[in-house]
């Protein structure tokens, strides 16, 4: 959880309605503290008390920031922005203020229809002078009633910019393979075989390492949990465990670290029909599928020849958690395995906390408390950066 970070999220327009109250929650959430600073057109719609019970800060009013908040900003944000702040926003005493603040800052234009998006998109990226970062909106549109729509980044993709803006960039430059959620083997066109995974894990060390500034490329089966907004992450959705494989074979080179944590089937059915299968095929009412191994990944990478990535797997155990763990980090060739005990609970499938022991090629064994999956990513990415000589964050 990171601590004592302050953001200034100034707000403007209509979009005060829609994009305020989830994006001040989830930075809320994530234990940042959130001073609300409303334009007279925002404030039009929303009283002054929506954001002050909101955000638990006393709202300040845009353009009268008092010095001290932006001096005690460690980022700002402004989200949803209008054409007319934008151009504001660029002029030379604005970006004056700016260049003072700690961090980062940080906008996010919001357009109507009648106002020229393209256009000013043009405009705006000339227009930040190596201090402003632009979140773009990716096809998200927001619905504004009478107003029509709002052309603007979701509150989701802004809380991941905010997040990452507020966070050390200790992975900059590194590239990060993750593979998650659990794989589906298909046998006929209406059914298949598949596990229990959510993939809830897997996401979190991608938004965790994300946020610390890698290039995540995200390998992941049918997940039911959500990949987020990030810029830096870039999904690759496959559906078996040999999509899977071959993903992460053509993507593996180039990799700094590899994460394997996708709950893969390891076996899968020997024949497809091509048609479904009918109950009265079977006249003893017994139906028995044949199914055969699927390669391993986490061991292909391990025995791969050549340099390989600093190498992370994952293992869901129910009994010998430790001997397992130790004999799979040997057999694989990894540098390091976060076990867990899928019978505890809070720890494994569909839930939001998890409790892993990590286990180090050097011998050394950690056993995490159980936390949230957000705080294992992190404690995991904290300890793979040591063991690739990089720092250990805090
Ligand atoms: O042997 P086991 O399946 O328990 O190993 C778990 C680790 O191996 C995980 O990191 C998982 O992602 C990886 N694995 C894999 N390919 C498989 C089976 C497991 O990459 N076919």
């Amino acid at each position: 959880m990171l601590s004592l970070k302050r953001i200034l999220l100034i707000v403007d327009g209509p979009g005060v309605m829609t994009h305020t109250a989830p994006l001040v929650t989830s930075l809320l959430k994530q234990g940042v503290t959130v001073r609300v600073a409303l334009t007279e057109s925002a404030r039009l719609l929303v009283g002054d008390y929506f954001t002050t019970m909101l955000s638990g800060t006393p709202l300040v009013t845009f353009p009268n920031i008092p010095e001290k908040i932006l001096d005690d900003s460690d980022a700002v944000l402004a989200a949803p922005v209008s054409e007319k702040l934008a151009r504001r926003f660029c002029e030379d005493d604005w970006m004056a203020i700016w260049k003072r603040v700690k961090g980062p800052v940080a906008f996010a234009p919001g357009f109507l229809p009648q106002e020229d998006g393209s256009e000013i998109r043009k405009s705006l990226a000339d227009m930040g002078g190596g201090v402003i970062h632009w979140i773009m909106a990716e096809g998200e549109a927001t619905d504004m009633g009478s107003l029509g729509k709002l052309d603007v980044a979701s509150p989701e993709r802004c809380l991941e910019a905010a997040m990452t803006a507020l966070t050390k960039q200790e992975l900059a430059g590194k590239s990060i393979l993750i593979t998650c959620g659990p794989t589906a083997e298909d046998f006929d066109p209406v059914r298949f075989v598949t596990n229990r995974s959510t993939g809830r894990m897997g996401v979190a060390l991608a938004r965790m390492a994300a946020w610390r500034g890698a290039d995540v490329t995200l390998v992941h089966g049918p997940m039911s949990w959500p990949v987020p907004p990030h810029d830096g992450i870039h999904a690759c959705p496959v559906r078996n465990a040999q999509s899977m494989y071959d993903a992460v074979m053509a993507k593996i080179d180039g990799a700094d670290m590899a994460i394997l944590c996708a709950a893969v089937a390891d076996f899968t059915p020997i024949e497809y029909s091509t048609v479904k299968i009918k109950k009265q095929g079977s006249s003893d009412g017994v139906f028995s599928l044949k199914m055969k191994r699927t390669p391993d990944i986490l061991d292909s990478i391990g025995h791969k020849a050549g340099r390989h990535p600093f190498l992370v797997g994952f293992a869901a155990e129910s009994d010998h958690v430790q001997a397992y763990a130790q004999a799979k980090l040997e057999a694989k060739n990894c540098d390091m395995l976060c076990a867990n005990d899928v019978t505890k609970p809070g720890s494994g499938f569909a839930v939001g906390t998890n409790q892993v022991t990590v286990f180090k090629r050097d011998g050394s064994v950690t056993e995490l408390p159980q936390m949230s999956k957000e705080d294992v990513a992190r404690r995991v990415l904290d300890m793979a950066l040591a063991g690739m000589g990089g720092p250990a964050a805090g």
